[in-house]
């Protein structure tokens, strides 16, 4: 009887534990249910709030001031950005490498959109040495945007197969001149108490991505780096945002053969979306499908985006070095007839 007595004992004393262990669990349960919720319905109103409600109702001349400064300006997304800003009637500062580029894409935003323009030509793979020249040529003008769009993207290739010189271009092009061209504009900024960068960034900055590893870490450096300033300046009247697109049909993704569609927008597509998202969003992808590409990507674990991408990667690399072999193989066989 004793020895009945003590296991009753015994198990109403562990009833007794199960059932605090299984209220704490409930609790813990419908708190990170309640988050998850929360959470959701939060990022569900950035949604609509930045691709519905906010579009088209803000005078960007007005709110951030009559000029913008485009990096890589003369092509791709940067080109597009900037006849969206000289559509809403913003005078454009375009910086490229190419003299007679600049001059055209000048000529048609004076004669489409009748604003003024003024051309700078820098090669920003050159680091350090070009921004004296930049910043003495900006001087006067009363800079309201700045669009860090400048960026370059090798082939997928194995880090320790990209020559160091290729390393320090995407350097210098993709994070030295986004960091640079923000310290030349951001005092003056500040001082008149408004303004906008915009960062062009990418949805690579989510994950590490092997095979596009400099670039990707890049892409984080400028998410990062918008962050912090626009935690800086919050209370400055300043907007930093991260622009984190995916794929666009630009030159830079032409070896997807893929057209223009729903996915992957043309550039002026995107531009007219990614601009609407201005002042509204400090991080966004710009365009609604490219939203629900980062959701999804976002909930990927780190191994299974390492493992996905590489793959994609692999294959972009061989595809782009047979086609690469194939046109070196095509003009030994021109040569010798030339
Ligand atoms: N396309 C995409 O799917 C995609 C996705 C995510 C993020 N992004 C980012 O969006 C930005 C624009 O990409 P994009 O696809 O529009 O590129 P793009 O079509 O290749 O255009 C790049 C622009 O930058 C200029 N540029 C290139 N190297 C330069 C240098 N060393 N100095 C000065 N200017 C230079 C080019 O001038 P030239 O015409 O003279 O070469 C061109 O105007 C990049 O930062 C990229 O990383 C693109």
């Amino acid at each position: 009887m004793a020895a009945v007595d003590r296991f009753s004992f015994l198990f109403t004393e562990i009833s007794k534990t199960i059932t605090a262990y299984t209220e704490a669990f409930a609790i813990i349960g419908t708190l990170y249910t309640a988050k998850k919720t929360l959470n959701t319905a939060l990022q569900l109103y950035d949604v609509v709030k930045v691709h519905l409600v906010a579009r088209g109702q803000q005078n960007l001349v007005t709110r951030f001031g009559p000029w913008a400064v485009v990096t890589g300006s003369t092509d791709g997304i940067g080109k597009a950005y900037a006849q969206e800003l000289a559509r809403a009637g913003v005078n454009i500062i375009l910086i490229s490498r190419s003299q007679d580029k600049l001059r055209k894409t000048a000529r048609e935003l004076e004669t489409t959109f009748h604003v003024e323009t003024l051309t700078i030509k820098a090669d920003f793979s050159k680091g350090s040495e070009i921004y004296e020249s930049i910043s003495s040529q900006l001087q006067g003008k009363d800079i309201g945007i700045l669009v860090n769009n400048v960026g370059v993207y090798d082939y997928p290739q194995y880090f320790v197969d990209v020559p160091l010189e290729k390393l320090w271009q995407l350097i210098n092009i993709n994070i030295g001149a986004a960091t640079a061209m923000s310290r030349i504009v951001l005092p003056q900024m500040i001082e008149k108490r408004k303004g906008a960068i915009v960062n062009i960034t990418a949805n690579t900055a989510l994950h590490p991505t092997p095979q596009i590893a400099v670039y990707a870490a890049t892409k984080t450096y400028l998410d990062f780096l918008s962050r912090a300033i626009q935690y800086e300046c919050k209370d400055k009247g300043i907007t930093v945002q991260s622009l984190m697109p995916s794929y666009v049909a630009t030159r830079m993704t032409q070896f997807t053969d893929a057209s223009p569609s729903v996915l992957i927008p043309s550039a002026s597509v995107y531009a007219r979306h990614a601009v609407s998202t201005l002042g509204i969003s400090s991080r966004t992808t710009g365009y609604f499908p490219h939203t629900v590409q980062f959701w999804v990507s976002s909930m990927l674990p780190e191994w299974l985006w390492m493992w996905g991408s590489s793959r994609l990667n692999s294959a972009i690399r061989r595809k782009t070095q047979l086609t690469m072999q194939l046109r070196e193989a095509r003009l030994r066989e021109k040569l010798p007839q030339l």
